[in-house]
């Protein structure tokens, strides 16, 4: 048998990795292969929100395992229904679906939107999306996706979105003038560069979605679970969409996504319709019911707004110190650095000074840090980042 040696690896070849192999977490740090402590300012790209191994999520998931851990979606599963009754609970939302990753949340809301649209309006579906942001990788969350660099080599694209410009006034006039089934965004667009949606325009969008019939779908995949300060983020801009995605914090680093619906759009699914093997399967639902009463139950979303004030006020304060910083912006966890210059590059830097940082886009350094990071930690973050800036303006100079 033939076997290329091509790629060292047997793993596929699909990501940039960086030198480093995690065996480690607890908390806000991890450590590597050869025993070295890191300070991770990742948590898993905005997934770990309570910190690596959380006592609250491993204690519920060591009693699962012991009892159950997984049936199919052809009986009632308990844990399931309670997790999706705490989330409608703490939610505008009425129903759940749920799946394994934030992809297959936004595909199951792409879905929704277009069985509602054959069954409401009798017409196909056309769903508004925004430059710059991200939805996922599998065909349709890809189409959704406002970025070339996501869709190129995979095309002929899903049809039906229409990409308009991110905050601006002229996108408002468009979707009036479209009509569309759906509006889907992200309130505060991650990948994309750590761009916060204005207030005064998701107002005007929300009461253009709701004077025209149009569904407003949040994808929350990145910023929900208290990752911005709130449990939703939606909750901060005043606003109540009929969908909403969720993935990532949902099971503390468990596979887990759900997309919620009022009931009014979520009867356009029927049973038959949509599925997924292990969506919301015992262990996945254990996973999300913990994490869920642990944000509910302890102090960490107002820890989380402390500890954002704090390192945004030393973020702010370095501008005037390195000419290179352009801009600071986000909310609560979830910390966007503009830089002049490339961001990989400093966070190859923060590496070898174990630190663990994100890029978002070309230029932006993305900092997400637990929701229950500590202020200690936080001082550890601005002793090694102040010798991050060192040696990058050394590099830059040199
Ligand atoms: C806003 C947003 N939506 C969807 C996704 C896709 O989630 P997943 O990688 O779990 O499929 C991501 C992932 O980064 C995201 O940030």
């Amino acid at each position: 048998m033939f076997k290329s040696t091509m790629n060292q690896s047997p793993v596929m070849n699909t990501y940039n990795r960086l030198p480093l192999s995690i065996q480690n977490g607890k908390g806000t740090y991890v450590w590597s292969d050869d025993g070295e402590e890191f300070l991770d300012f990742t948590s898993g790209i905005a997934t770990c929100n309570l910190g690596h191994c959380p006592p609250h999520v491993q204690e519920a998931l060591q009693e699962q395992l012991t009892r159950l851990w997984h049936t199919s979606n052809l009986y009632h599963i308990p844990k399931q229904e309670e997790l999706a009754g705490l989330l409608v609970e703490k939610s505008c939302f009425d129903q759940v679906f749920f799946c394994n990753s934030g992809a297959e949340a936004n595909e199951a809301a792409i879905k929704l939107i277009r069985s509602f649209a054959k069954k409401n309006v009798g017409k196909q579906a056309n769903i508004v999306t925004f430059k710059q942001s991200f939805h996922g990788r599998t065909l349709a969350t890809v189409a959704a996706t406002g970025q070339e660099k996501i869709k190129t080599g995979f095309e002929p694209m899903l049809e039906g979105f229409i990409h308009l410009p991110f905050n601006e006034d002229q996108s408002l006039q468009a979707i009036k003038e479209i009509s569309p089934t759906a509006v889907m965004l992200e309130l505060l667009q991650g990948e994309g560069g750590v761009i916060p949606a204005d207030p005064q325009w998701i107002k005007e969008l929300s009461y253009i979605c709701k004077e025209n019939g149009i569904l407003l779908v949040v994808d929350e995949v990145q910023t929900g679970m208290g990752r911005t300060g709130s449990l939703f983020l939606y909750e901060q801009y005043g606003i109540e969409p009929d969908i909403m995605t969720l993935a990532k914090g949902l099971g503390s680093g468990f596979p887990i996504g759900a997309m919620l619906a009022k009931a009014r759009v979520g009867a356009a699914f029927q049973p038959g319709m949509h599925g997924s093997t292990f969506g919301g399967n015992p262990l996945a639902s254990c996973a999300g019911t913990a994490t869920l009463k642990a944000i509910n139950e302890t102090d960490v979303l107002r820890n989380s707004i402390e500890q954002s004030q704090y390192l945004m006020s030393y973020l702010e304060a370095l501008k005037g110190h390195h000419p290179f910083i352009k801009e600071i912006r986000g909310r609560g966890m979830l910390i966007g650095i503009l830089i002049e210059g490339d961001a990989i590059e400093l966070v190859k830097i923060a590496l070898n000074e174990k630190l663990l940082l994100l890029s978002a886009g070309q230029n932006v350094v993305r900092l997400l840090p637990p929701l229950t990071v500590s202020k200690e930690e936080v001082d550890v973050f601005i002793h090694k980042f102040n010798k991050v800036l060192q040696h990058y303006e050394e590099d830059q100079h040199g």
